[in-house]
């Protein structure tokens, strides 16, 4: 039986809560993921919402608090349309595994990202009639699911500060490639952070909270939060570590599949390559000598400012057993890290280590070497 209606070759890896990805060769195909194959990543039981009974409660450091049915907030507000890249921040998390465990943390591999076009109203026009006081400086959300993996248990939620809050690119989301927001990823209605880690773009919300500070929910206070190596992360304190939000450029190979059998020859190699923050993608190498020396792919159009950028390559491939190893550059020059032994950490985030798999690559007459 299908689950949440994402398609059967899904990789899941906890049905309950629902997580699962894509495999690599899907997100290849389209700049918009499909409903069916995009990500899901959630720390509950998904809640059974309606849109008709939905209400959104705007509270603390406003002149006006309010709340809004979704009836009210489709027509007191301009609507938006805006196609960003989701990415969670455990994406390519095995690579960070396979240097050492990560107890408790699920090993996603490339495809805890996807890109939609949302539509929604903006953060920011809802913000401006509830009126920010000046002392509001973080925008804190509460979604409707319990998590009970939270200590103590507690509503999924998380808080961005107001100079991105009231940027005009947050929205209040309640459709997704054109349907309506399926239950599975937030719907009615989500917030959607472009550009931050997925943790803030918090599904089913139903509280909008400005205050003076960043939210202290368990969801921002403890995890996603990047502990140096050797913490404890049971020992670390609430609030320890660096807080996720900007996210930083990333990649990897869609195809082939890591752990594939191709023949020789020229091969086309493909994969996606995502800015992050107010950054876009310059150039992405690829190489078959693990970084000695390089050739620059081919990139998609050019995207929007949110969004990830498709690449590809044809490589001449000689028999044997090889690894295509590829890294992206953004806009301000910086580009990936070589390897996921420099960037491991207790939570298993934040992997941007150049994208490599490994192939056996058969010779004409049948066979490897
Ligand atoms: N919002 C709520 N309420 N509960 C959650 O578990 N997961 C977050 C975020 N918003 C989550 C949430 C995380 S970690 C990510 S990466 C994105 O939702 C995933 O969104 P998706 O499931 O639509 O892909």
């Amino acid at each position: 039986m299908t689950l949440w209606a994402k398609r059967d070759d899904m990789i899941v890896h906890e049905r309950e809560p629902f997580n699962a990805e894509p495999p690599r060769s899907v997100l290849g195909e389209r700049r918009l993921t499909p409903i069916e194959v995009f990500y899901a990543r959630n720390h509950g039981p998904i809640p059974r919402i309606h849109p008709d009974t939905w209400r959104l409660e705007l509270d603390g450091l406003l002149s006006a608090p309010a709340t809004f049915s979704l009836g009210r907030l489709q027509a007191g507000f301009e609507h938006h349309d805006l196609v960003a890249t989701l990415q969670c921040a455990g994406n390519r998390r095995a690579g960070l595994l396979a240097v050492r465990d990560i107890p408790g943390e699920a090993p996603w591999g490339p495809g805890a990202i996807s890109t939609a076009r949302w539509t929604g109203v903006s953060l920011a026009d809802v913000l401006a009639e509830a009126g920010l006081r000046p002392d509001a400086a973080h925008i804190a959300f509460t979604g409707a699911d319990v998590s009970p993996s939270a200590r103590p248990p507690q509503p999924f939620g998380g808080s961005i500060p107001v100079p991105k809050a009231t940027a005009g690119d947050v929205l209040l989301a309640w459709a997704m490639n054109g349907e309506p927001l399926p239950r599975v990823h937030g719907g009615p209605v989500r917030l959607v952070v472009p550009g931050y880690v997925g943790a803030r773009s918090v599904k089913w919300v139903h509280r909008v909270t400005a205050q003076d500070r960043p939210s202290d929910n368990y969801f921002q206070s403890r995890s996603y939060r990047l502990l140096p190596a050797d913490a404890d992360p049971e020992l670390a304190a609430p609030g320890e570590g660096l807080q996720l939000g900007p996210v930083a450029v990333n990649g990897d190979i869609l195809q082939p599949e890591d752990g594939a059998t191709v023949p020789a020859g020229r091969t086309r190699v493909s994969g996606y390559a995502y800015g992050g923050h107010k950054r876009g993608i310059a150039r992405v190498d690829v190489s078959l000598d693990d970084g000695r020396t390089w050739r620059q792919a081919d990139l998609g159009p050019e995207p929007g400012p949110w969004e990830w950028r498709h690449w590809n390559s044809t490589l001449d491939l000689p028999a044997g057993e090889q690894t295509i190893t590829a890294r992206a550059w953004d806009s301000a020059a910086a580009s990936q890290p070589e390897r996921p032994e420099s960037l491991w950490n207790p939570g298993g985030y934040v992997n941007n280590s150049w994208g490599r798999v490994h192939i056996t690559v058969t010779s004409p007459t049948g066979g490897a070497w």
